[in-house]
């Protein structure tokens, strides 16, 4: 059964168990501003598995269109996509978990046909910390459906992943317990991460066996279901989503009993072909075999590279499709990100001259059975993705322009020690050149490691493409110009944390009590400034005594009585609340695009920083980069008052402000 026949009987089979199907909703999330894109079916649906009541009811079915770029850096293995289909039903406060258990096994036996003999369980294995108990209901279900088909279903207790690469599966398990980091499900992950406010529970995965031969027991240890190794893939979820996270941390009790599943389309795809490598299903496998032909080159030799030029257009396209545009903020920011990502790796591929005007058609045409609800741009896609594969080139040969300048400029130097063999050959510029392999020309010009490091950094023009078009041109490069360029990009880094951490301090006199409740103070100022003066309001300078608080912020205007006013309430609002204020550490990245904690810095910041969120975290109040320290809660900080409201300098005014 192919992937489009699959999405059509799920639903076809949900409604047959009286559910009403909906319609998915699109990619990219309008005034969300916790969640870049739709990563889950659940996603849309939170106010109802919380108990408000849905129009169509309380079985609902879709299939939902999901990007997840956490993904990203694992693309290129045989099950990881960004974008993938999630087949999704949902009881809110109806069936529950024996309903579910057996439904999903039918779909899977009776109408995909997959062999039950292949299929491996999951259980949640309880939290001591949370007093959540054992889901030994779940598991004594599944025994019971294994047996009516006449299979005998061990259960294990595994507990946490590691353990059970060193464990293994001993003859007749097929039901296994695992922790939280496996088997609850909330937006955030595991117990300790599920966000405030938001539905939980324990869940119930299903696996497919590819067969023990997939395994590589040295890479992964021995197999069992949650194992990174490729013997078993993830087929579907079923969240039973009984409790909600409070602003305390605890875990109350839903007045609702919901179901929330998920099913990767592709992944059951995959397996009903017996195929572990997903990119072979009809949704995938017409990209991989354009490709073949653009590059002339074949997916067995290639695989990596095709696959993440796959799925990355894909991705893409699903985006434009849905009438996003790439640009350097938030979701365009991440389109631009995919298609850079595939030209890069086509060029790795030897397709140097625009191609997309050749695969998207191909991906338009896989996803003509998706609803023009959410595909409302199909006729501007390519367009779209033509203009960003243009731009990007026009940027990449400015990169080598400059590599050719200084090249010229340097004078001396040793031929390059690396054994890459030269593949850009013609001497025309990327966008238009042919590519083939020959051999190095005379050498004539040296760039080192710092040259490379600088069109990286300066004109994005990767370092193994400086490479190949030494190797191409002849021009020498230093021995040890992979040394140096590393040496270059880690004092780059050095540079930029000995900067961020004289700003992490962030104006702090002290680290006094009173000190800190001031610097939260200030946080919740800027915060209420951006809702209601202006969002366009960034911090200019702060300073933080026990006494005081002051801070800069760009303005073009006094501040009215009326500003302040509201200002000053809704800080205090926000104090009377006493939100939680937490801390994490990150990737920049993923704090600026996708948590968009407030900063001031980006260029400088390190690889990793920490963020102070207010407030819920899914829609915090306040969400910044900052060195702390700050008030676990904001009730303890007092009342807020406004004392001076000045120019500091053009453009940027001052308050002062006072905890009474
Ligand atoms: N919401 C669940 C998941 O994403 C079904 O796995």
């Amino acid at each position: 059964m192919d992937a489009n026949e699959i999405r059509k009987k799920f639903l076809e089979f949900q409604v047959k168990n009286g559910h009403k199907v909906i319609q998915p909703a699109p990619l990219v999330l309008e005034g969300d501003p916790t969640t870049l894109f739709t990563s889950s079916g659940m996603q849309p649906l939170l106010p109802y598995l919380l108990g408000k009541t849905h129009p169509e009811g309380k079985r609902l079915a879709d299939v939902q269109p999901s990007l997840r770029l956490q993904d990203i850096d694992d693309v290129g293995d045989p099950r990881h996509t960004t974008v993938f289909e999630m087949l999704g039903n949902w009881s809110l406060g109806d069936y529950f978990k024996e309903e579910q258990i057996r439904h999903f096994f039918e779909f899977l036996t009776q109408i995909v046909g997959l062999d039950p003999h292949k299929i491996y369980v999951t259980c949640f294995i309880g939290s001591e910390k949370y007093g959540i108990s054992k889901d030994e209901e779940t598991a004594q279900i599944w025994q019971k459906v294994f047996k009516e088909v006449g299979i005998e279903a061990k259960i294990a207790e595994i507990g946490s992943a590691d353990a059970g690469d060193k464990r293994g599966i001993k003859p007749g398990e097929r039901i296994f317990f695992y922790d939280d980091h496996e088997n609850w499900w909330s937006r955030g992950g595991g117990c300790e991460s599920t966000p405030i406010g938001d539905p939980c529970g324990p869940d119930s995965e299903v696996f497919y066996d590819f067969g023990e031969d997939k395994q590589d027991i040295e890479k992964y240890g021995l197999s069992h279901p949650a194992s990174d190794g490729a013997r078993f893939m993830e087929i579907g979820n079923s969240v039973f989503m009984q409790y909600k996270r409070e602003k305390d941390g605890t875990f109350s009790e839903l007045a609702q009993k919901n179901v929330d599943f998920g099913g990767g389309l592709e992944r059951i795809a995959a397996a009903s072909m017996g195929s572990f490598d997903i990119f072979r299903i009809s949704l995938l496998r017409p990209i991989i075999e354009k490709l073949e032909e653009v590059s002339g080159k074949s997916y067995e030799n290639n695989t990596d590279e095709m696959r993440v030029i796959a799925d990355h257009i894909r991705g893409a396209y699903l985006l434009a499709a849905q009438g996003l545009v790439p640009s350097n903020k938030t979701q365009g920011y991440a389109m631009r990100r995919l298609l850079r990502r595939a030209i890069l790796r086509a060029l790795d591929l030897g397709i140097a001259t625009n191609f997309l005007a050749e695969i998207v058609p191909v991906v338009s045409k896989i996803y003509a059975d998706l609803p023009d609800s959410i595909l409302t741009q199909r006729e501007k896609a390519l367009e779209v993705m033509l203009h960003e594969e243009s731009a990007f080139r026009k940027t990449l040969n400015k990169g080598l322009k400059e590599l050719h300048k200084m090249a010229k400029q340097s004078k001396d130097g040793f031929l390059g020690t690396g054994s890459r063999r030269p593949v850009v050959t013609g001497g025309a510029p990327l966008a238009t050149s042919v590519v083939t392999s020959g051999a190095p020309q005379k050498a004539s010009f040296r760039l080192s490691g710092q040259d490379l490091f600088k069109l990286q950094d300066t004109y994005g023009f990767p370092m193994e493409l400086s490479v190949e078009e030494c190797y191409r041109e002849g021009i020498k490069l230093t021995e040890n110009y992979h040394e140096e360029f590393d040496a270059a990009l880690k004092e780059q880094r050095e540079r930029s944390q000995t900067a961020s951490k004289g700003m992490f301090k962030g104006g702090l006199e002290d680290h006094g009590e009173q000190t800190i409740k001031y610097h939260t103070a200030t946080h919740l100022l800027l915060a209420a400034l951006q809702k209601l003066v202006s969002p366009d309001i960034a911090q200019r300078g702060s300073n933080t005594t026990a006494e005081r608080l002051r801070f800069d912020f760009n303005l073009d205007h006094k501040m009215t009585d009326d500003e302040k006013k509201k200002v000053e309430d809704q800080v205090n609002e926000w104090i009377e609340a006493d939100l939680p204020v937490v801390f994490d550490e990150y990737d920049k990245e993923y704090a600026r695009n996708e948590l968009h904690a407030h900063g001031q810095f980006w260029d400088k910041y390190p690889d990793k920083l920490k963020v102070y969120t207010i407030g819920d975290f899914n829609n915090p109040v306040s969400r910044e980069v900052c060195g702390g320290p700050h008030v676990e809660h904001t009730g303890v900080i007092g009342h807020f008052k406004i004392k001076k409201e000045e120019s500091s300098s053009a453009g940027v005014r001052r308050i002062k402000a006072v905890l009474e």
